[in-house]
């Protein structure tokens, strides 16, 4: 039996030099040295021996047995290796590709606009101070000095909410108030940035949502000629120095006397095309000076104090800046017209 042991020690020896896969391998195990293995076979025979050859016949098959357990783990590594060395050689991964870019986004044009206005006016020393989009009938409009049923309120279409007198602000104005109430009767100056919404018929200049600045300046002496002054500091700083600005008499419930301020088509230089309407001009903002009615809505006496206010849309200057004919592209969320700015 001890002959048989050695012989089977040997096969099994030889046999697992020209194995190569881990199939092969299990089946290797399970001849040998598994549960049903032929050397599991013969140590079980063990009693059949002679009582005084069964000491030295277990330790040698114990050794035998210790033996063939290393080569198959020894064989099992070398086996794991080489395949992993052949997937690497033929896989598909190549680890010495770049990896894919992560995709880094930007500013919205609208909001780099924005930032730029912020930092023009922060310049002439007027503070960002934000006010609500959503706003009660009153402050949008009574408190600006129009009435329920004024024809003035037909200026501006309005998002109703299901809560009577709540609704979406049309104009970042109802801001004066706001601004008015938190100040009086100190000095005042500050732009008031935000979304607006508007029940209007959307087109290539008109969208329902679109961003405003307000601008409101309130003290003692404060004149028409302040006005003009820093509206023109703004478009000289925003859009070039030689810029063109014309002021054009308006009408707005809200300031007395209002204009409309017009600086020269960017695109024509004045000489008349399609984006300005063959006029040579193109509107950025309404303005004029507080009027009485609003500066005592917001808590100052008309009498002592005075203030200007502006409205522009950062949309409308940015598609003049930019040459964008249609103002839908703002919130179309087409990548192919974001990623050009
Ligand atoms: C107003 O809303 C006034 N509150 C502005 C104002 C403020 C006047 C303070 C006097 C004193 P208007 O409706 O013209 O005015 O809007 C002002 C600007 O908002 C426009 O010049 C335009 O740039 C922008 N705007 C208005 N409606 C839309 C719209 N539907 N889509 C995009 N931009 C718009």
């Amino acid at each position: 039996m001890l002959q048989q042991l050695e012989a089977l020690y040997s096969q099994a020896q030889t046999d697992i030099t020209s194995i190569t896969s881990q199939d092969a391998l299990q089946n290797w195990e399970g001849k040998y040295i598994g549960r049903k293995g032929e050397m599991t076979t013969l140590l079980r025979s063990v009693g059949q021996l002679p009582r005084e050859e069964r000491a030295a016949f277990g330790k040698r098959a114990n050794e035998i047995k210790a033996a063939l357990e290393e080569l198959f783990t020894a064989r099992e590594t070398l086996i794991r290796q080489q395949e992993l060395a052949k997937s690497l050689e033929e896989g598909e991964i190549d680890v010495t590709l770049p990896g894919r870019p992560t995709p880094v986004g930007g500013l919205h044009p609208a909001n780099q606009t924005l930032r730029e206005i912020y930092g023009i006016w922060a310049d002439m020393g007027f503070q960002v101070f934000r006010t609500r989009e959503v706003e009660d009938d009153e402050t949008n409009f009574e408190l600006l000095n129009i009435p329920e049923h004024h024809p003035a309120r037909d200026m501006w279409d309005t998002f109703h909410t299901t809560t009577p007198g709540v609704i979406l602000r049309t104009h970042t104005s109802p801001g004066q108030i706001h601004a008015m109430r938190h100040f009086a009767p100190g000095p005042i100056r500050v732009i008031l940035p935000g979304m607006c919404y508007r029940y209007e018929q959307i087109s290539s200049r008109k969208e329902i949502q679109f961003n405003q600045v307000e601008g409101l300046a309130v003290g003692r002496n404060i004149r028409l000629s302040d006005l003009k002054g820093t509206i023109t500091a703004f478009a000289h700083r925003m859009l070039g120095e030689n810029q063109k600005v014309r002021f054009r008499g308006s009408y707005f419930p809200f300031t007395e006397p209002s204009m409309e301020v017009d600086v020269e088509c960017i695109l024509c230089e004045g000489k008349g095309c399609s984006v300005c309407k063959y006029t040579g001009w193109l509107e950025i903002a309404g303005c004029g000076m507080v009027h009485p009615t609003v500066l005592r809505n917001g808590g100052y006496d008309p009498a002592i104090y005075s203030g200007f206010a502006f409205g522009m849309g950062p949309e409308r200057i940015t598609m003049l800046k930019h040459d964008i004919k249609d103002i839908r592209y703002f919130w179309g969320n087409d990548l192919r017209f974001l990623e050009q700015f």
